[in-house]
């Protein structure tokens, strides 16, 4: 069960890349082969390009850069994005991430008789966000609805993945440090559990 970690935060003191480490270290731990794509040390370049529309219209012909992310997603049974909520969405560079290499020719197929046809079926996709705010506001505004219905039905579902743990990890800037670590903690269990289960 090769386990893909992708993070989008450029400070690896931030709590996002913390709990990527954590998430790695409790899967190593159990044998687990894990690979990060740190999509802000490693430079990935979120702009859609003119490239990147000749492949969305003819379906291939991808860029070096999204074919090294696709293979890196082919070698993987489950991915995991651990990413900051940004505007109650995911930042510019992970979404730039999910455009430019979740594209039709890899992620699915537009038959003309049998209509899209997915092709992500191998791949199981847990979110990981990381909240300033906390579970209420989220709760009453249908933030975290409107998340996942992003990318657990608007991503997941429509590439035929299967949805995962999606996980939240809310207050991320309380002073409190003990309780935000027992969250971190939780979550990351959650995420190991389901990749890595213990009989
Ligand atoms: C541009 C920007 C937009 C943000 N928007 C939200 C938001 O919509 N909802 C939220 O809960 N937190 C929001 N935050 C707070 C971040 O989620 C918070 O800073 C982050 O979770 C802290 O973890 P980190 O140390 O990994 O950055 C935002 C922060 C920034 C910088």
């Amino acid at each position: 069960m090769p386990a893909l970690i992708v993070t989008a935060h450029p400070d690896p003191e931030s709590l996002t890349q913390h709990i990527a480490r954590r998430l790695a270290d409790a899967l190593v731990a159990e044998d687990v082969d894990v690979e990060t794509a740190d999509l802000a040390a490693e430079g990935f370049d979120p702009r859609f390009t003119l490239a990147d529309r000749h492949t969305y219209q003819v379906g291939g012909d991808f860029t070096s850069d999204v074919s090294r992310e696709q293979a890196r997603l082919d070698r993987a049974t489950d991915v995991v994005l651990v990413f900051p909520v940004y505007w109650w969405s995911m930042p510019a560079l992970l979404k730039g991430w999910i455009d430019r290499v979740f594209v039709n020719g890899w992620a699915f197929d537009v038959a003309p008789d049998a209509g899209i046809v997915r092709k992500l079926g191998r791949l199981t996709v847990h979110l990981l966000p990381v909240a300033g705010d906390d579970i209420g506001v989220y709760e009453r505004h249908g933030y975290e609805q409107a998340l996942r219905t992003q990318i657990e039905h608007g991503v997941v579902d429509f590439c035929g993945a299967r949805r995962g743990v999606t996980a939240f990890v809310h207050d991320s800037e309380r002073e409190d440090a003990a309780a935000r670590d027992r969250l971190v903690a939780e979550t990351v269990e959650l995420v190991r559990a389901a990749i890595a289960p213990r009989d």
